[in-house]
């Protein structure tokens, strides 16, 4: 019998060609938006598959409807939108997209880190609105990212890459781990050390945790006063290992110096008071968005999801 697809919303040519090529009896969102969880609830029904995204929330009511759903195929790498303990429970396969967007989004942090850092956005402001009368000693004043000290939250295959293009700024690098990691010791002269420690010490702090219970406001009210007044932190994971509020209350009370996000707590509101903030750069989680690391994301979310429907182990099993 011709299995059953549904894609919650079109992803790049070349994942809806290798699905299109499985003669599915295929439906994919005919509109570019995130379904409402009505739709979503009556879309899974009767599905043999489901190619979802992280703005898809797959909890357990989705997964009752979906009985009979052999895989849950995630257009991403993290996996918070998925309730993963009710899918293991059915014997429904998840899978993500790890490896593919690991440079895009390492580039992302750092495009972040240099923006808050130089002060990109407020000065390329200033000069749009025409009130630029000329060079001057105490324009736009920044600070130094070359010899400053980096720390790196969670130096998994994103920390790592982002803490390895450090390499050109001569930077003391310390991250925090659960084990010691080989590449940015020998490469970048990485230490291993404790949250506190990390946040203390460093110029510029970003983020590579994967969200989970544990990791829920890991940086929060406590956490942002361990920073130096001047220090910079960097979110490219995801929202809610912040406390956005706190983070805008340290912000505004000079607290930190300045914050690069990505991501935020409640996707895509966002917390009041935010964008008002001149020492911010905030991109609309844009990190992983490269024309070749979606393009890769698709080829490998429709690959996992072929695999499973063939019976065979996908390349990215969660659970
Ligand atoms: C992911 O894959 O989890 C990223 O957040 C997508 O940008």
């Amino acid at each position: 019998m011709t299995q059953k697809i549904y894609v919650t919303r079109k992803i790049p040519d070349a994942g809806m060609k290798l699905l299109e090529e499985q003669g599915y009896d295929m439906e994919v969102n005919p509109e570019d938006r995130v379904l409402n969880p009505r739709e979503l609830l009556e879309k899974v029904r009767g599905r043999d598959g489901v190619l979802c995204l992280l703005t898809d929330n797959i909890d357990a009511e989705v997964i009752e409807a979906a009985a009979g759903c052999k895989v849950f195929s995630n257009y991403a790498v993290g996996f918070n939108n998925v309730d993963i303990e009710a899918c293991r429970r059915r014997g429904i396969v998840v899978t993500n997209t790890p490896g593919v967007l690991t440079d895009a989004t390492a580039d992302h942090a750092w495009a972040l880190l240099l923006g808050v850092a130089r002060r990109l956005v407020e000065s390329d402001g200033f000069l749009r609105t025409g009130n630029w009368d000329g060079w001057g000693p105490l324009q736009y004043l920044g600070v130094d990212v070359t010899g400053a000290t980096l720390g790196i939250v969670g130096a998994g295959r994103i920390g790592t890459g982002f803490g390895l293009r450090s390499a050109g700024f001569n930077m003391r690098v310390l991250y925090t781990a659960s084990s010691e990691n080989g590449e940015l010791n020998s490469k970048v002269g990485a230490r291993r050390v404790d949250l506190d420690t990390l946040l203390a010490e460093s110029d510029f702090v970003s983020l590579h945790v994967p969200f989970n219970e544990s990791t829920r406001h890991l940086i929060g009210a406590p956490e942002l006063a361990r920073m130096k007044p001047t220090a910079v932190i960097i979110n490219t994971s995801r929202g809610p290992v912040v406390d956005e509020k706190a983070l805008v209350a340290a912000l505004e009370r000079g607290h930190i110096g300045g914050a690069g996000l990505d991501v935020y707590e409640d996707e895509p509101g966002l917390v009041p008071g935010l964008v008002d903030l001149p020492n911010t750069v905030l991109t609309p989680h844009t990190a992983s968005a490269t024309r070749t690391a979606r393009s890769r994301m698709a080829t490998l979310a429709a690959g996992n999801l072929i695999a499973v429907l063939k019976g065979e182990e996908p390349k990215h099993r969660v659970v």
